[in-house]
């Protein structure tokens, strides 16, 4: 398998940044993960446009351009004959000398890093798009700015452990006894009027190119969308619930915390909304 690092192609076993890496020392770096589906890149200009945004939000300034980075994303599947799957995209303040908190001065000319992998997953046929997932929630214990998707993942790391340990697919994270979203993902819930209800962007989530896709074709098929925060409890009356990313497109949620959501099983608008969701990205 290839990567690509600061310009070169090279094996997995070759692909290495230095230890005084900005990314490593501070998570002072930003990322983005793209689907593959049939060895296209899925809704890449979304996530291109968030990865100008979030690296604007920390004053880092691309290496290469948005053209340039996703010629590199099409050569780096094509290398590795990805046909499903996802790019992994990461760039950060680069190496400097030392560990100086404050950005490297101009004149050490330091450069970001950008790096790139694939990996393969058959999204499409994914067991748990059939059976749903269960959740469990975990308090949000993250920072005031989710907007930016930072590689700083800390928060997300323990949230998503928990929840393997407990056998469950995605934490959901509460803030203020609302659901912020989930470790890796947005979250949704349909209430008993089949309202298909997720947060509003800002600050508290991280804006998800699928989420923001999802509510797009939802409104466009005249389906009710509200954007807003809900509780626990709301989602455990709620017909469904369901959770979007670039890694399972649509997947429906059948359990929070051992408590079945609607009949326990994937309900009729979260597979409608995944086929949707497919359509859109085939
Ligand atoms: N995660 N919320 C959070 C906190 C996320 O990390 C992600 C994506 C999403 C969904 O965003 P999108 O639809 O643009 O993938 C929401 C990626 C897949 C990851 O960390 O692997």
């Amino acid at each position: 398998k290839i990567a690509y690092v600061n310009g070169s192609y090279v094996p997995h076993s070759e692909a290495k940044v230095s230890v005084f890496d900005r990314g490593f020392l501070f998570a002072d770096g930003i990322y983005e993960v793209a689907a593959v589906l049939e060895g296209k890149l899925i809704d890449n200009a979304s996530h291109l446009a968030r990865l100008k945004r979030s690296v604007g939000e920390i004053q880092l300034a691309l290496p290469e351009t948005l053209e340039r980075i996703e010629e590199i994303q099409k050569e780096l599947v094509k290398r590795n004959d990805l046909v499903n799957g996802m790019v992994y995209l990461e760039v950060t303040r680069g190496a400097d000398k030392g560990r100086d908190f404050a950005f490297p001065k101009a004149e050490a000319n330091v450069k970001p890093t950008l790096v790139m992998f694939t990996s393969e997953k058959d999204i499409i046929n994914a067991p748990s798009a059939k059976t749903g997932i269960n959740v469990i929630t975990v308090p949000d214990i993250r920072w005031e700015r989710r907007d930016i998707k930072s590689v700083a993942l800390l928060a997300q790391v323990l949230a998503k452990q928990a929840a393997a340990a407990a056998g469950a697919g995605e934490a959901w994270m509460i803030e203020d006894g609302k659901v912020t979203e989930g470790g890796s993902s947005s979250s949704f819930i349909v209430t008993q009027d089949d309202v298909v209800v997720t947060r509003q962007n800002g600050s508290e989530i991280l804006p998800g190119c699928t989420r923001n896709a999802v509510v797009k074709l939802a409104e466009e098929r005249q389906l009710r969308i509200e954007e807003r925060a809900f509780t626990v409890e709301e989602a455990l009356a709620a017909k469904e619930a369901f959770i979007t990313s670039a890694s399972v497109f649509v997947q429906g949620v059948v359990a929070i915390d051992g408590k079945t959501v609607g009949n326990g099983k994937v309900g009729p608008i979260t597979d409608r909304l995944r086929e949707i969701y497919v359509e859109f990205a085939k």
